[in-house]
């Protein structure tokens, strides 16, 4: 006998709906039962409308139900079944809102940058993070958010690295799960996105990642698998790029075998908005997003109901990518959470977990002397450049978010039609500074003529120079400069006064010409919503800093394993803008990498080159020693001493650096430890065995032999080798 769902009204604004309605008793609890016995209720127009999703940016306000809040998209739910529809708000971020335009004057949490979380190595507060950022997109009416970046950092120079975490497939493996973790503990769905393979903008539509099984699995593949054994994300939305010569969202090697087959991914995978280049059901994709991105009326539509007319696509095949989607509508519990806009936000503890996000995501690079933190008695503090007298920057693209309090500045980018503005976040260092050292006269120069910024300089106690380059979705850096004068600035204040601090604010790493003039530099990133505060504070010595680098910094492009960005040769500049366009006609792009699965840091250590910075560096104001590495099969113990006169926080980063013989350089644990001055700790982890391994024959083949770790400072400054012997070999799927 069938067992009937209960119906659950209507999803409109209705505060009585704000209460899950009560289950009916007879009602299946289990989420694969639930929508076995919806989907043998659904008709086919409704099993349709669950496979295709909306653009609700593009639609009119008459077009867009009343109950779906303007994000990216929507899908429509199945009233009459109890399933809601999905309302999807991109994410990376916080609750987007791309230049302020999708809903005028709706502000939300702007966090800090993925590379900044990643560079706190702190999980917790990352999904802490991500819990915020799920009730934000709850209070906001969404029940969907296209978050969790897990693409590995290949490309120093590409666009959206900033939307990402890390060069380490541990590293950003177990940060993208702890942020879906987070998102989805708020019953709201969360991605991991792009799979797979998207590592730069230029020619993401097209291009054509060629990699071996072998190299994608010991990588990227790796890390979006961690993140979805952590964080068990609803759905992992494929990407633009094709791997291997076949659009990610046509790849059945990707989203069935890989995902489905070996990893037993129980959600659905959705389309990015344009990626759909045919009615890939059968190869895999469940979900085709944003329609109108695609084509006019999509593929999962009238495409879609003729490859059934025709028998290429069976309604079985619809039935599994409906099944689907509804077991995680109802795993996630979204079902029991009826979606309900305009619901009141308590934004203080937010922005306060904002600060500390950045706080403890800013790396103190370098600090010659200990000119930082900056002396209580400084009377005259200069500041330079970067906007500090409004605020900080934020990243282009769908993962813009609108600040609370507003963008303070809003630039225009000659040209762009996709990215609108340039926003800073209402957090001005200036003003910061002033509250640090408030016996001090704090100036301001934006830096625009070199010769009075000189001239300023020389009569100041410090000078802090304010750096940045914007980055943003769909626009790749050609190279590693900071652009404009900001370089000959830098130099020609460093010249002037010793007292030089320079405060990056980039989406990427940069070379540094002017490094051995300076004698401090942090690394701020995009640092969100109060990231002028956390600037101060750890300027000021408020806050110990505490970041390390999750990536590399390289010294000059030719150490790079393209140190030409692919797809440069093809690109056009847009006349009188600082952009660019690849014409129809040469749209064809191979990538290559030649790093394979020895991303950022291997790639270093495998060629003996000596990047700028290396992946885990940090510098604190307190120092720290480490040692007592014992290493037995798959777990590893150490200690920790805070040997300073100051409370900071260590991160104990272990690295495979040997096995058989074979130099290697792989993360296989780290730890953050808060410590007090003289406080000592014990540290434990456990070391995932496939980061230990190879893939060889369509398995991990873990050798038996010799393995040497180290416990390091940074992937390049590593403690004492110990050697473990794994007796014999051991292979696992
Ligand atoms: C981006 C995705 C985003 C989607 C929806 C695409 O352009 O690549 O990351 O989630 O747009 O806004």
């Amino acid at each position: 006998m069938r067992i009937p769902l209960p119906l659950l009204g209507t999803f409109a604004l209705s505060t009585a709906l704000l209460v899950a309605p009560a289950q009916s008793q007879s009602q299946p609890q289990n989420p694969d039962a639930r929508a076995q016995v919806a989907l043998e209720q659904m008709t086919q127009d409704e099993k349709l409308s669950l496979v295709q999703g909306f653009l609700a940016a593009r639609m009119s306000p008459e077009e867009l139900p009343d109950n779906i809040a303007k994000g990216a998209g929507y899908v429509q739910g199945v009233e009459r079944l109890g399933i809601p529809p999905l309302a999807q708000s991109d994410a990376s971020l916080g609750v987007a809102n791309m230049g302020g335009f999708m809903r005028p004057n709706d502000e939300a949490t702007a966090m800090p940058s993925l590379l900044a979380m990643a560079s706190t190595w702190n999980p917790d507060i990352v999904e802490e993070a991500g819990r915020v950022m799920g009730a934000e997109a709850r209070a906001k009416g969404f029940n969907a958010m296209l978050a969790g970046g897990i693409n590995l950092v290949r490309e120093p120079r590409g666009g959206r690295n900033f939307e990402y975490f890390s060069e380490d497939p541990l590293l950003s493996g177990v940060m993208g799960g702890r942020q879906v973790r987070g998102i989805q503990s708020q019953e709201v769905l969360s991605t991991v996105k792009h799979f797979l393979l998207n590592a730069q903008e230029t020619g993401r539509t097209f291009a054509d990642v060629q990699m071996s099984e072998a190299d994608m699995r010991e990588s990227d593949l790796l890390a979006f698998q961690i993140a979805i054994e952590i964080g068990k994300p609803g759905s992992v939305m494929c990407s633009y790029n094709r791997v291997n010569g076949i659009y990610t969202c046509e790849n059945e090697f990707l989203l069935n075998e890989v995902l489905r087959d070996d990893w037993g991914y129980d959600g659905f995978v959705m389309s990015d908005w344009g990626s759909v280049h045919s009615v890939s059901i059968r190869q895999g994709l469940d979900q085709e997003s944003g329609r109108a991105a695609d084509r006019s009326d999509g593929y999962f539509s009238g495409p879609l109901r003729g490859a059934l007319a025709e028998g290429t696509v069976t309604w079985d095949d619809v039935d599994r990518s409906v099944f689907r989607i509804v077991r995680t509508i109802y795993s996630l519990g979204l079902a029991e959470s009826p979606l309900a806009a305009g619901q009141p936000i308590d934004f203080a503890p937010h922005l306060q977990l904002a600060q500390r996000v950045a706080e403890q995501g800013i790396i103190l690079l370098r600090n010659e002397g200990n000119v930082l933190p900056i002396a209580a008695s400084a009377s005259r503090i200069l500041v330079i450049g970067g906007h500090a007298d409004m605020g900080v920057p934020q990243g282009g693209g769908s993962s813009q978010v609108w600040p609370v309090g507003g963008a303070s500045l809003s630039l225009e980018i000659p040209g762009d039609k996709i990215y609108h503005r340039r926003l800073y976040m209402p957090s001005a260092p200036v003003d910061a500074l002033r509250e640090q050292f408030p016996m001090a006269e704090v100036l301001f120069d934006d830096g625009t003529d070199i010769t009075r910024a000189a001239a300023a300089a020389r009569e100041a106690d410090v000078v802090i120079v304010f750096a940045e380059e914007f980055s943003a979705e769909n626009h790749d850096q050609l190279d590693l400069r900071l652009p404009g004068n900001q370089d000959a600035l830098i130099d020609a204040v460093a010249t002037v006064n010793p007292q030089t601090v320079v405060v990056l604010e980039t989406g990427n790493p940069v070379v540094m010409p002017w490094l051995s003039k300076v004698p401090a530099v942090l690394q701020a990133w995009y640092s969100g919503n109060r990231g002028g505060n956390a600037i101060a504070r750890v300027l000021s010595g408020a806050v110990n800093p505490s970041g390390r680098l999750p990536i590399t910094f390289p010294a000059a492009e030719d150490q790079m394993p393209n140190p030409v960005l692919p797809g440069s040769d093809i690109i056009k500049p847009i006349v009188g803008t600082d952009l660019y366009d690849i014409p129809a006609s040469d749209q064809k792009l191979t990538i290559t990498y030649p790093e394979g699965s020895d991303v950022g840091y291997r790639w270093y250590s495998t060629q003996g080159k000596q990047p700028l910075y290396s992946f885990g560096h940090g510098l604190s104001y307190t120092t720290f020693a480490s040692g007592g590495l014992e290493v037995a099969g798959t777990t590893a113990s150490f200690e920790v001493a805070n040997t300073g006169d100051q409370t900071g926080a260590a991160v104990a980063q272990l690295y495979l650096v040997g096995r058989n013989g074979e130099s290697l350089r792989r993360l296989v644990g780290f730890q953050r430890m808060d410590l007090a001055p003289g406080e000592s700790r014990t540290g434990h982890m456990s070391i995932d065995p496939r980061l230990l391994a190879e893939w060889v024959d369509d398995r991990w083949l873990m050798a038996g032999g010799i393995y040497h770790f180290a416990l390091g400072e940074s992937a390049d400054r590593l403690g004492d080798v110990v050697e473990v012997r794994f007796p014999d070999s051991q292979w696992s799927d």
